[in-house]
């Protein structure tokens, strides 16, 4: 039997208990990580996902933080040492949407999506980093001394009106990941991130559910499929194995073509 790609590697997915980072959960775990699944609210499902793993036989540890919180951060991290005895990879997932018309927006909905998506990012990176360096470099599970893993999205590159706060974070992550692994990668520290495109989850409900907006939708994809969480979480397994040990700063976009500018086919 060949050994699992993630095998004896311990993997910390914040807003695991849904979407996507659900199934970037359950995928780490069946590439052999065990997994601490963060949540904010949602504490039923986070259980219930990891229980389904235990009871496959993987390693799964439900634990609530704020990622937006520096004080929380530092719990879920003392809290993956303490049960997992260390951390490999971190996906930092965790993301809000609180849409509104740009003059609309209220200072409220400005600050809990940078809060959330931006700041949020950076301090559950920072506080894997800080793991990553205390650890040390242990190649028999590794060849990266540790891998953060950011989803971000299409919004990091494409305009979005009425959710200037959405892709103003989005726009920040991309360049603190490329900045972080651009500081960091000497350090054998990969810093990579994920922009997913319209991928069928909670947050996006109204955009697919019905056949009248998921016709919409698929305008705007090339590919002509609405995406899967599990299109994604299959890129994680990917980034944060050593199968991508040269892929250093690098966006993967998951996304059926979206930011090609499918407008384009006909026009121009
Ligand atoms: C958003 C989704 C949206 C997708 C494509 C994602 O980042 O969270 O609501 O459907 O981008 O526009």
């Amino acid at each position: 039997m060949t050994a699992q790609l993630l095998q004896g590697q311990r993997a910390l997915v914040t807003g695991g208990n849904s979407g996507i980072g659900e199934a970037i959960v359950q995928a780490l775990a069946d590439a052999g990580a065990a997994v601490v699944v963060n949540f904010l609210s949602g504490e039923e499902d986070a259980k219930r996902i990891a229980a389904g793993i235990e009871a496959n036989g993987g390693r799964a540890v439900p634990v609530q933080a704020d990622v937006s919180k520096p004080d929380d951060c530092k719990r879920l991290f003392d809290a993956a040492d303490k049960q997992l005895g260390g951390i490999d990879i971190v996906v930092a997932n965790a993301g809000i949407q609180r849409d509104a018309a740009f003059t609309e927006m209220s200072l409220e909905q400005w600050r809990e999506v940078i809060d959330v998506n931006l700041t949020g990012q950076f301090l559950c990176a920072q506080n894997a980093v800080r793991r990553f360096r205390k650890q040390g470099l242990d190649q028999h599970r590794s060849a990266a001394l540790g891998k953060v893993i950011f989803t971000s999205s299409v919004h990091q590159v494409i305009p979005w009106a009425g959710h200037a706060n959405y892709a103003a974070a989005k726009g920040g992550l991309k360049l603190l990941m490329e900045s972080m692994a651009q500081e960091l990668a000497s350090e054998k520290i990969r810093v990579n991130a994920i922009a997913p495109g319209a991928i069928k989850t909670d947050i996006n409900r109204d955009a697919w559910e019905s056949k009248g907006a998921r016709e919409d939708l698929l305008q705007l994809i090339p590919y002509g499929r609405v995406g899967e969480p599990e299109d994604v979480a299959n890129v994680a397994v990917w980034l944060a194995s050593d199968q991508s040990d040269y892929v250093v700063g690098t966006t993967v976009f998951v996304d059926g073509g979206m930011r090609l500018y499918p407008a384009f086919r006909e026009g121009g």
